[in-house]
C-alpha cells in the first residue's frame, strides 16, 4: 500500500536526477548578497553542497543548514561540513519544534532557502507557521531570500502525473491531486503571504527557466526517468507497489514528444522559478 514520509533522497540518486539545481543558484545567490560575518540559517539545505559554497563567502560568520533527511544530513555533516558551517536534522514545518531550539529566535542576519520551499510548504495547514518562524528567527532588519518553484513549474510533469494516476493507477481524481508532493504558489499569493507574516517585500519575481535535464543513465537514476522516480516518489507511492513502473511508463510516454528537442534529442522540462527578498521589519 501507499506510504508516506519515507526519505527518498540520497546526494548520488540527487546527483543523477539533478544535479543541476545547485549549480542554477546565480540569481538567487546575488540577491543573498552574502557579507564576511553573516550569520545565514538556510531551510532545506540537502545534502550541504550550496551551504557549504555559502559558508565559504562567510568566513567570519555562521551557517546552519537545516533538513528532514536522514540520508542529506549525513552527506552534509561528511563532506561538506567546516568551522563555521554545521547541519541539523530539522522538520522545517516545525522549526521551533527542536529541543535544543537551534534556531533560536532574533540570531540570524539571513534566512536563506533554494529548491526547498514547495516540498516544505505543501501541508496547507503549516504555511502560515513557516513563515511566522522564519521571521521569528531573524533578527529586526534580517532577511529572507529564497528561490522555490513557482505558479505553473514543471506543468507537463504535473498534468501527465495526475492522468496517469487515473488511468494507468485507477486514482480518482480527488485521491490524484492530493498525491502531489509540491506546492508552487504565484507571486501574488507569496506577496500576501509574506506581508502577512511582518515582512517587507523588497522583491518577489517569477522566471519561467526552461531547464536541459541530466542525460538518460542504464540503471534510470539519470533522464526524465531519474528525475520522475525521485522527484515524483509521492506520486508513484500513491498507488500500489504493482502499479508503480505502468504508472512511470505512462508518464515517460506522454512526456517523451513534450520535452524532447527536435535538433538534438535533448530533453527539457519547464521550470518556473519564484525568488523573493523580504525583510524583517
Ligand atoms: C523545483 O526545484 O522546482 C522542483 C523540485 C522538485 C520537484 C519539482 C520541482
Amino acid at each position: 500500500m501507499p506510504t508516506s514520509n519515507q526519505d527518498h533522497w540520497t546526494s548520488a540518486k540527487y546527483q543523477s536526477a539533478a544535479s543541476f539545481v545547485p549549480q542554477l543558484t546565480t540569481t538567487v545567490l546575488s540577491y543573498l548578497d552574502i557579507r564576511p560575518t553573516d550569520r545565514i540559517l538556510d531551510i532545506g539545505c540537502g545534502d550541504g553542497q550550496l551551504t557549504s559554497k555559502i559558508a565559504q563567502a562567510a568566513p567570519e560568520g555562521q551557517v546552519l543548514g537545516l533538513d528532514a533527511s536522514h540520508s542529506f544530513i549525513a552527506t552534509a555533516n561528511q563532506s561538506h561540513s567546516s568551522p563555521n558551517c554545521s547541519y541539523r536534522l530539522q522538520d522545517c514545518t516545525a522549526l521551533s519544534a527542536s529541543s535544543s531550539d537551534a534556531v533560536g529566535e532574533g540570531s540570524w542576519d539571513k534566512v536563506f532557502s533554494n529548491a526547498a520551499l514547495h516540498w516544505i510548504l505543501r501541508p496547507p495547514g503549516t504555511r502560515t507557521n513557516v513563515f511566522h518562524e522564519i521571521h521569528r528567527a531573524l533578527r529586526p532588519g534580517g532577511f529572507f531570500v529564497f528561490e522555490m518553484g513557482g505558479k505553473g513549474n514543471v506543468a507537463e510533469i504535473h498534468a501527465a502525473f495526475t492522468a496517469a494516476l487515473l488511468h494507468a493507477g485507477g486514482l480518482s481524481i480527488q485521491e490524484a491531486r492530493e498525491a502531489c508532493p509540491w506546492f508552487f504558489p504565484s507571486v501574488e499569493w507569496m506577496r500576501k503571504t509574506l506581508e502577512g507574516a511582518g515582512f517587507e517585500l523588497v522583491k518577489c519575481e517569477s522566471e519561467y527557466r526552461p531547464t536541459k535535464l541530466n542525460p538518460e543513465t542504464a540503471d534510470g537514476s539519470g533522464g526524465i526517468e531519474g528525475w520522475l522516480r525521485l522527484m515524483g516518489a509521492r506520486f508513484l507511492e500513491a498507488v500500489d507497489g504493482g502499479k508503480r513502473e505502468g504508472v512511470l511508463k505512462e508518464v515517460c510516454d506522454v512526456l517523451e514528444s513534450v520535452i524532447t528537442r527536435e535538433e538534438d534529442g535533448s530533453r527539457w522540462i519547464g521550470y518556473v522559478r519564484l525568488r523573493a527578498v523580504a525583510r524583517k521589519k
